[in-house]
């Protein structure tokens, strides 16, 4: 089932031109959105007082990565929870609330919890899985189904993907009826049927990340720094690396470096900062001025043809990447991540598909 390829998680990375194409099959049409596990419910969306995401682990980050274009593109005000910090602080769910339950297995047990409590709670409970029959499926209100195909590495990557697409579309759906809103929304559906061709393209990289990958093999942490649409990224991609590749490693709110993480710069520390075109471009570029300045070891992150913007010349190491829709770039920049925890994880001689001490679905509290 592998097929060419040495490991699922090698095989799901590659794949996700494809799953993500299945993902929006049958759901972009002439300009509109159809989500028919939706559009029973678009009105009740419409009038809730707060959407709450609710996941684990990647499912987790993948709503973060999804909250400002649902903020944007609806005007709901959207919170953030970690399933099982929900549980732990008993937090307020209300009738008024639509809580978005987000997970590929859909068995995830905090996941299933926390959908129990807002049941109770009496929210609109929406599910987004890739799990067909699946308990969240079942038992959610509606949902929408990421169809990203069976995903067997425990580390999740084309499920993630899918994820923030099925999310976009859900916003978009969701927004459908704000005429100031429109020009928007047509770009970034423009912006959906091309992303699978620029998946491919950025997933030419997958030697350049080996390569850097070769690079961090000894280092005994990776630090990634992310804003705005890319807070998402950085979190995501540190996960990956920490999961996989047994690295320590943290994703950081780039806003946040002068509270704390510059005090760990130094000329070994690798750090991964994020720096690709959208509106906090400009904020990225002082980040990146403020660590080499102190003589941080920087990869860059960057749009395509930005390396001489982003840093002078052998300062830093760059990584140049396809531009999109800016809502739409994380799908984007966590590629070439994926490709760096995977290359860095047979580099080092770990279990790719199984990570220790690590189960693909976590049906236990
Ligand atoms: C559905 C069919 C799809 C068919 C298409 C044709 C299924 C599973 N999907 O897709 O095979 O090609 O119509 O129009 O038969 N749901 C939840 N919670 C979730 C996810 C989904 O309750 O977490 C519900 C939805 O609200 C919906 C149903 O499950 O009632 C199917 O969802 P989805 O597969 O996303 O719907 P379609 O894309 O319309
Ligand atoms: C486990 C997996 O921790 O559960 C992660 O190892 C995953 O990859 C997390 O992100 C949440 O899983 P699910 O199925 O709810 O998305
Ligand atoms: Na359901």
């Amino acid at each position: 089932k592998k097929g060419s390829y040495d490991h699922f998680m090698q095989k799901e990375i590659h794949e996700q031109p494809h799953s993500l194409t299945t993902t929006m099959r049958g759901r972009l049409k002439d300009g509109e959105v159809l989500l028919g596990g939706l559009k029973e419910h678009l009105k009740t969306i419409r009038r809730c007082r707060r959407v709450v995401f609710i996941g684990c682990g990647t499912s987790y980050n993948a709503a973060l990565g999804a909250r400002t274009f649902v903020e944007e593109l609806t005007g709901i005000p959207v919170t953030m929870e970690v399933a099982s910090d929900l549980l732990d602080r008993q937090g307020p769910i209300y009738r008024e609330d639509t809580a978005v339950f987000v997970s590929q297995s859909g068995e995830t047990a905090d996941t299933l919890l926390a959908l129990d409590y807002a049941l109770e709670n009496g929210a609109l409970c929406v599910g987004i899985t890739n799990t067909v029959g699946s308990t969240l499926s079942r038992k959610t209100h509606c949902g929408v189904h990421i169809n990203a195909g069976c995903e067997i590495g425990v580390a999740s990557t084309k499920a993630y993907t899918s994820q923030i697409v099925a999310m976009a579309m859900m916003a978009l759906a969701i927004g459908s009826d704000q005429i100031s809103t429109q020009a928007r929304r047509n770009a970034i559906i423009s912006g959906l049927t091309s992303l699978p061709s620029c998946v491919s393209e950025v997933l030419k990289l997958d030697a350049e990340m080996k390569d850097l990958a070769s690079s961090l093999i000894d280092s005994e942490s990776l630090l990634v720094f992310g804003r705005g649409y890319n807070y998402a990224t950085a979190l995501e991609g540190a996960l990956k690396v920490k999961e996989v590749a047994l690295m320590h490693s943290e994703g950081m709110l780039a806003g946040e470096m002068k509270h704390g993480p510059l005090a760990l710069v130094d000329e070994n520390l690798p750090i991964i900062v994020i720096a690709t075109r959208d509106a906090c471009f400009s904020k990225q570029q002082s980040v990146i001025q403020q660590l080499l300045s102190r003589k941080g070891r920087l990869i860059v992150m960057c749009s395509k043809g930005d390396a001489s913007a982003v840093c002078s010349i052998g300062s830093c190491r760059v990584i140049e990447v396809p531009g999109v829709a800016d809502c739409l770039q994380p799908v984007i920049n966590i590629i070439p991540l994926q490709l760096l925890a995977y290359h860095l994880t047979v580099l080092r001689g770990f279990d790719v598909d199984q990570p220790r001490n690590l189960a693909k679905s976590v049906t236990t509290q």
